[in-house]
């Protein structure tokens, strides 16, 4: 169980790592402190670096996420750490439990890149992604001609990659106009975060472009954001639950190696990332690095894809606790 199997690297998202309260199937149990918060947080960073982790993925609306990564990285000092953040969104839960209204609040103006802009370049050096959190033509960031001009200048004065995550059944269509974009000749996005998984597979083809075109493909939510565990909630998903429980079986791994293999074989984005909430479930994440799914199972995992309207109908009634 030594040599990885695939060019597809295994990075950690700090979703789950930097606030009390997420989308969640279930997370009882957790002390949801925020001194219990950073301690897990340090020891799933360490965790993963030992394991070979590099790139590691934070957003201003991860609560606590970029103060947790930045001061982990600093205390740390490894040369070879990778690290990718966002703007756009602003957490506003304050860490209150059992938050009611939307924990994070979406602003794609000018004076919100320059406000988070601020506290995210103090991740430099290793800082090498820098990208629009959930690009959406209704938010009006992709026709924005002073944002766009701004992250042009981000990246002529540090070297970043600028670039876009998305979400929603619209995936395919923000991704191809997104890139197009040019100002005064110059393309502005260079990396894709975007979901893909064995039930949302709308994002195929254009993500086979996107890597044709020697752009960064980073693939978030693998699990479906825990969807792809059995449960008594989605019946419909029993079919797919009977296939993912064999193949764990089969490769002695859990069903979540086995869905980050699946994104791994099937596409071979340049990193899949884990959401790992704790260190238990980074290194069962972490086993899908050894081994690789065949043809045919590919191939009948595929088959259990959905409609992409219905996937994310599905995920907007997911809770966060
Ligand atoms: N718009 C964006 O840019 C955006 C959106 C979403 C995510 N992301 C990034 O992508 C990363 C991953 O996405 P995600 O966490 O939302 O979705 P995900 O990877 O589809 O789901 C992760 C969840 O699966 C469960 N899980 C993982 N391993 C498990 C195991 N071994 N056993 C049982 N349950 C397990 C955990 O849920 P429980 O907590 O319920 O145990 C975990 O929080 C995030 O951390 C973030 O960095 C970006």
């Amino acid at each position: 169980m030594t040599e990885k199997k695939s060019k597809t690297e295994i990075g950690l998202g700090m979703a789950a790592l930097g606030r009390p309260e997420y989308i969640n199937i279930d997370s009882s149990g957790r002390d949801k402190s925020e001194v219990a918060f950073r301690t897990n947080a340090f020891k799933v960073l360490d965790d993963a670096y030992e394991k070979g982790v590099r790139y590691f993925d934070t957003a201003p609306s991860y609560g606590k996420g970029e103060a947790f990564l930045k001061d982990w990285n600093d205390s740390r000092n490894y040369t070879d750490v990778v690290l990718g953040t966002k703007w756009g969104y602003t957490y506003v839960a304050d860490w209150q439990l059992g938050y009611e209204g939307a924990h994070e609040v979406k602003e794609h103006s000018l004076a919100k890149l320059t406000e988070q802009w601020e506290v995210s370049q103090y991740l430099l050096p290793a800082l090498e992604y820098y990208q629009v959190h959930s690009a959406t033509f209704e938010s009006g960031v992709l026709q924005n001609k002073p944002v766009l001009e701004k992250l042009l200048e981000i990246k002529r004065t540090t070297g970043l990659k600028i670039g876009i995550s998305t979400s929603g059944s619209n995936q395919n269509e923000v991704i191809e106009n997104a890139l197009q974009i040019r100002i005064n000749g110059e393309v502005v996005f260079d990396s894709f975060q975007v979901t893909f998984n064995m039930l949302e597979q709308a994002t195929l083809s254009v993500l086979q472009d996107v890597k044709a075109q020697g752009k960064k493909l980073i693939i978030k939510e693998a699990m479906a954001n825990g969807r792809v565990f059995e449960n008594e909630k989605y019946p419909h998903y029993q079919s797919l639950y009977a296939k993912l429980q064999s193949l764990a079986e089969r490769y002695e791994v859990g069903v979540d190696a086995i869905a980050l293999r699946y994104v791994m074989d099937a596409l071979q984005p340049d990193f899949v990332l884990s959401g790992a909430a704790d260190i238990k479930q980074l290194e069962q994440n972490l086993k899908a690095n050894y081994f690789t799914l065949s043809e045919d199972e590919l191939a009948q995992l595929s088959k259990e894809k959905v409609d992409s309207r219905k996937y994310w109908e599905e995920r907007s009634k997911l809770s966060w606790d």
